[in-house]
């Protein structure tokens, strides 16, 4: 036998200085944002071995915001704010348009202004990745300014943890509209909170003390009314049918929530949950009913080729949306090329570890890609000089 067949367990170290790309991260003291932070620490060492070095050079609460182009610690953002400007979003995102040289905006907020500055931040081309539905999920009119400014200020925009967490939903959609196949259905589980809250329901405990378990475990929104207002699944498939390449507006879309409007208006996160136990016995007797017909409760998003909808359905227990584990999402399309056996994606649809780990993915594409590789080549001149 010749030749050495061993497979090498390192990659050789690509030669030359390593690309340098500036991380700013908002919702740095957020569980999806220290979990992204812990996650490039974890991941620096073998980046630069790799030619590649993400430094954060700006972290932000909503309270405050520090800033160092040399590269903060990366040791805990949160507990890195005592030397922080105190200071709004609005002073950050400034600071990151005045940075010197290329820089991503990695959104781990839920917050509608870094949402709103998102196009702007693209056109002057700075690059974003984000986990903030807001963007995405606006009108589409915003859709559409978010894509048409990442093309005008060639920055590149991306969301993938916005579907799906850890999920490559969007990626997989992506690659489906870019070789010219439309989505023509789409079946899906699509919030990891209400999956684990409906699983609990159906295995005895009481409603609200399913909601307030998957909110002490990280997997409801901050506010939970909006996991069961049905509205953050809404956005969801909102952003996975306009990726699709279908011009959806929200009200479009059918969405029953799980508890009465009038709740939904309580915003203050702590009142709303006092409040759910007067739901616990009208979800008690929608899950004994759906297990006497042999039936199990999913909130279940579709889109039937017209109508767009997000539901609690009572789904045969032989149904692959009814057998999920809690906490599981299922996205099943079909497509013009899967017409009879759906495209099957499924995973943990929540936590921030698994949502880090997202974003985490797309900001190496967003650095390795034709927008790292442009810096790169520039050798890191200024975003100014460059436009
Ligand atoms: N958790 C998940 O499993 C998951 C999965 C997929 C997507 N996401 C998305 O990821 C984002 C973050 O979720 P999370 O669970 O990490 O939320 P979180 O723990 O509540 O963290 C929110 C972060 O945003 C900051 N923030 C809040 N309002 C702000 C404002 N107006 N301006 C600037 N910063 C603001 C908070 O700062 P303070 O600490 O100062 O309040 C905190 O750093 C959300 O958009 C969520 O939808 C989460």
């Amino acid at each position: 036998m010749s030749g050495d067949r061993r497979i090498p367990v390192e990659a050789p170290a690509p030669a030359g200085e390593p690309r340098r790309i500036g991380v700013a991260l908002a919702g740095a003291s957020g569980r999806v944002g220290r979990a992204f932070a812990a996650l490039l620490a974890a991941r620096t060492d073998a980046l630069r071995t790799r030619g590649l070095e993400l430094p954060l050079v700006g972290v932000a609460r909503s309270r405050g915001w520090r800033w160092d182009a040399a590269g903060l610690a990366h040791s805990g953002p949160h507990d890195g704010f005592a030397g922080a400007a105190a200071g709004s979003i609005a002073g950050f995102l400034e600071r990151a348009r005045a940075h010197d040289g290329p820089l991503v905006l990695v959104d781990c907020t839920a917050s509608e202004d870094v949402a709103a500055a998102s196009p702007a931040l693209l056109a002057d081309g700075i690059a974003v990745v984000t986990a903030n539905k807001l963007g995405s999920a606006g009108t589409l009119a915003r859709w559409r300014e978010l894509h048409a400014n990442a093309t005008a200020g060639a920055a590149p925009y991306r969301h993938s943890a916005t579907v799906g967490a850890g999920m490559p939903v969007l990626a997989t959609v992506r690659r489906l509209r870019r070789r010219g196949e439309r989505v023509r259905t789409l079946r899906a589980v699509l919030s990891g909170s209400l999956s684990a809250v409906l699983s609990a329901v159906q295995d005895g405990a009481a409603f609200s003390d399913a909601v307030a378990d998957a909110r002490a475990r990280g997997c409801t929104e901050p506010h939970p009314g909006d996991d069961l207002s049905g509205e953050d699944v809404a956005r969801k498939l909102l952003i996975v049918l306009r990726e699709g390449g279908l011009p959806v507006e929200r009200a479009q879309l059918r969405v029953e929530p799980l508890v009465p409007a009038g709740l939904l208006r309580e915003r203050d996160p702590e009142a709303f949950l006092r409040a759910l136990p007067s739901f616990d016995d009208a979800w008690r007797a929608r899950a004994e009913d759906a297990a006497r017909s042999g039936r199990r409760l999913a909130f279940v998003a579709e889109f039937d080729g017209t109508l767009a909808r997000a539901e609690v359905r009572a789904l045969p227990e032989s149904d692959t949306l009814a057998t999920l584990r809690p906490g599981e999402n299922r996205v099943e399309l079909t497509t013009d090329v899967h017409d009879t056996v759906p495209l099957a994606i499924s995973g943990p649809g929540a936590g921030p570890e698994v949502t880090a780990a997202n974003v985490l993915s797309d900001l190496l594409d967003v650095a390795r890609g034709a927008w790292g590789a442009r810096y790169d080549a520039e050798g890191g001149v200024s975003r100014a000089a460059s436009a």
